[in-house]
């Protein structure tokens, strides 16, 4: 598995991989190509690679020195239950090393998310409500070493 670092000129790719997740009310994606612009030059968004064909995307957030958000988990529907997304995580996290707390955000009844994210460590700090604006409460997960 690479994960590869995306730039401006993946804007297509990366908006065929949030698309995917259109219609879930446990996911808020980027669906507009300048969400996405926006979000690659303030975060590092990564391609998630596996036998050559791209599989989803990861990303994440330096919001300090100790602090990293993970702002972006999504594995394509086809590509989902083989443990991709643990294995893509587990190689953010091992990037995010050094950072004293990690920390995301993942709907209540994403419970393949909250489970990933359990079982790597992470512990439910508190909840949202309408945490992105769309009606729906978030859990809040850190990490912390
Ligand atoms: C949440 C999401 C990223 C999980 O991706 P995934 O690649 O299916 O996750 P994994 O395969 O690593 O783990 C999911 C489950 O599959 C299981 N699994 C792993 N390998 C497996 C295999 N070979 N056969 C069957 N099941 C398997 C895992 O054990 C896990 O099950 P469990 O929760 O009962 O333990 C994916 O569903 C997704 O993209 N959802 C839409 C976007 C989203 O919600 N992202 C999270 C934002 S916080």
């Amino acid at each position: 598995m690479q994960l590869i670092k995306a730039t401006n000129k993946d804007v297509q790719v990366l908006l065929e991989i949030e698309k995917t997740t259109i219609g879930l009310k446990t996911y808020s994606g980027y669906f507009q190509e300048e969400e996405i612009k926006k979000w690659i030059s303030n975060d590092i968004v990564y391609i998630i690679k596996n036998d050559g064909k791209i599989i989803g995307s990861i990303a994440y957030e330096i919001k300090n020195n100790d602090h990293a958000y993970i702002s972006g988990l999504v594995i394509k529907p086809e590509f989902r239950k083989q443990g991709l997304a643990k294995k893509a995580t587990v190689k953010l996290l091992e990037e995010l090393k050094n950072y004293k707390k990690i920390d995301l955000v993942t709907h209540p009844d994403n419970v393949d998310a909250v489970k990933l994210y359990e079982s790597l460590g992470f512990i439910e700090f508190g909840r949202k409500e309408n945490f992105f604006g769309d009606g729906e409460s978030r859990i809040i997960m850190v990490k912390n070493k």
